[in-house]
């Protein structure tokens, strides 16, 4: 293999030698399978190419200064799954399985861990299809279970520094009662042209109002958001926005250093209240904000006053890292270590 040059790695991905497979048939989760192929035969009628039966999961493994391999928050990450599976009708993967397919997709790739000096890491694509034949929009009998690895950098080419969103009303990500709370494909698909005008216009991206008055704050493209004010953490409360294990683990990390925690709707106007804002999840860590554009409305709400991260930011970016290299005590239980 080419050298790796892990300190300039950028959230893509790139080949590794082995992923893991399970198959639902006859109501039953095959025994995981190896694979050195990129490659999957499907049925040209899948329901996960017609109708989107498709969700998939985003977690990470951090090389620890002790050499450790570190999984952050799995469970978390299974569980999910689950409630993605339930909400389009495919067979739900069983915890045990998922965490039997990370530990294993991990050990089959330990040459792909990026050494703990890069600050890069191992990103972790469970993901789950229908894949037996329907024309009629019913749910598959058969699924495919997958994961993948594929080691990345920062998901904002800048990393840990403010960027630019921008606020975009003539477009929707997902519905008040649709699938927002499930990670499937279809809310991805939708957020695609937003996200390309948001890029072509400079901003890293795309902060959603909910689809129904576009009064309230949902969430961003692929992360949710936070705003800081008076020493507390405020973040959305929506049924159309992915609960975010990255934004839970800061709301615990913000009230163990004694901030307040508020998880409820923000109105659009409560923007120009918060010293600091940001977006958080597993690819974006925590992407402190620049400025956010209302464009349709003309106003621009303004963060980093001299271009840099804020306090808060900065202090609960560090207190997650160091949980995730192991610098810092797992002292809530969110790290599984990988034994070599
Ligand atoms: N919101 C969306 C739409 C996402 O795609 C993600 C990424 O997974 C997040 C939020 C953050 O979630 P998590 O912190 O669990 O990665
Ligand atoms: C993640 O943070 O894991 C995501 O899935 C975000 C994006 C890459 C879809």
């Amino acid at each position: 293999m080419n050298e790796i040059d892990w300190k300039s790695l950028s959230f893509g991905y790139m080949k590794t030698d082995f992923n893991v497979r399970s198959y639902y048939r006859d109501g039953k989760w095959s025994e995981l399978e190896v694979s050195s192929s990129e490659m999957i035969n499907l049925h040209i009628a899948a329901t996960c190419l017609h109708y989107g039966q498709e969700a998939f999961e985003g977690l990470k493994a951090f090389k620890g200064k002790d050499g450790k391999i570190r999984v952050f928050r799995m469970e978390e990450n299974a569980l999910r799954l689950q409630r993605s599976c339930e909400g389009i009708l495919m067979a739900p993967l069983p915890v045990e399985k998922f965490n039997e397919a990370v530990i294993t997709v991990i050990r089959q790739n330990m040459r792909f861990v990026p050494p703990y000096e890069s600050g890069s890491s191992l990103y972790i694509r469970p993901l789950l299809i229908g894949t037996s034949p329907q024309i009629g929009v019913h749910a598959a009998s058969e699924y495919l279970f997958m994961v993948l690895v594929t080691p990345v950098g920062p998901y904002f080419k800048e990393g840990f520094k403010t960027t630019p969103v921008v606020i975009l009303r003539a477009y929707d990500r997902a519905a008040p009662l649709g699938t927002g709370t499930y990670k499937v494909g279809g809310n991805y698909a939708a957020s695609l042209v937003a996200g390309e005008k948001a890029h072509q216009l400079g901003y890293s991206a795309v902060l959603y109002l909910d689809a129904k008055e576009k009064r309230y704050v949902d969430e961003c493209g692929p992360a949710n958001f936070f705003g800081i004010r008076d020493n507390t953490y405020i973040t959305p409360a929506s049924t159309s926005i992915l609960p975010s294990i990255t934004n839970k683990s800061l709301t615990q990390l913000a009230e163990s250093i004694g901030m307040k925690v508020e998880r409820r709707q923000i109105a659009v106007e409560e923007l120009a209240t918060f010293e600091e804002a940001g977006m958080c999840g597993t690819a974006a860590v925590i992407s402190p904000i620049l400025r956010i554009d209302d464009l349709d409305k003309n106003i621009s709400y303004h963060y980093a006053k001299d271009g840099a991260p804020g306090k808060t930011c900065v202090k609960l970016y560090n207190m997650l890292r160091a949980i995730q290299y192991g610098e810092a005590p797992d002292r809530f239980g969110w790290v599984t270590v990988i034994d070599e």
